[in-house]
């Protein structure tokens, strides 16, 4: 994965009907530790991170790169969007093409949250790139993760197998 690209960054905050997505900051280190370490956000992420090893590896700011998103309610980050460039993408398909992750805190699930954070992540990322589709990569297992693309206007590219279990590979076309 790679940086976006020419994007001005970061962009002032951006403000949802209930939530505010901006850059990451040194305050958000403890949030971003407990969203790697916490075993039911990485069920099909292939595991959490030891809270320890955290500790000790996180930069003083976590992930404060173009395209990293924390999402924060009433002052307190609850996730994370990620808007990467696949360049290693393991299907053809999706490489090159830009890539977007979402990673919430248990906590703050089942509120519709996710949906309206990401929205948001995609509408700035259509004015800052405009005309690049954007794909996404998930375990079809996770239901909640499958709700969420479909929602926000992706659909099905392939299956594949990777990770010891069956992947979905989405696509969202630019002009829909
Ligand atoms: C994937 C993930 C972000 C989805 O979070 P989520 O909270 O279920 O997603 P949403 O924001 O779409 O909210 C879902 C539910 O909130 C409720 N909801 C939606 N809008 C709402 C609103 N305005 N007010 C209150 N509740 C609302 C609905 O019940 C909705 O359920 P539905 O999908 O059956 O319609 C979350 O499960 C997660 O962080 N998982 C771990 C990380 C992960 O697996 N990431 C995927 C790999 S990239």
């Amino acid at each position: 994965m790679e940086d976006l690209g020419p994007v001005s960054w970061p962009p002032a905050p951006i403000s949802t009907e209930r939530l505010v997505l901006r850059a990451p900051e040194a305050r958000d280190r403890a949030a971003f530790v407990e969203l790697l370490a916490s075993p039911e956000v990485h069920v099909y992420l292939g595991g959490p991170r030891p809270e320890e090893e955290l500790e000790r590896e996180l930069p003083g700011t976590p992930e404060p790169w173009p395209g990293s998103f924390v999402v924060e309610l009433d002052g307190s980050m609850i996730g994370h969007v990620l808007l990467r460039r696949a360049t290693g993408h393991r299907r053809p398909a999706a490489t090159g093409k830009l890539d977007l992750g979402y990673l919430f805190l248990p906590r703050a699930w089942g509120a519709g949250y996710a949906a309206e954070a990401c929205a948001a992540a995609l509408g700035w990322l259509a004015e800052a790139l405009p005309g690049e589709p954007v794909v996404l990569t998930t375990q079809s297992a996770n239901a909640a993760s499958m709700r969420l693309a479909a929602k926000l206007g992706f659909t099905e590219v392939e299956r594949f197998e990777a990770w010891g279990s069956e992947q979905w590979l989405g696509l969202r076309s630019p002009d829909r």
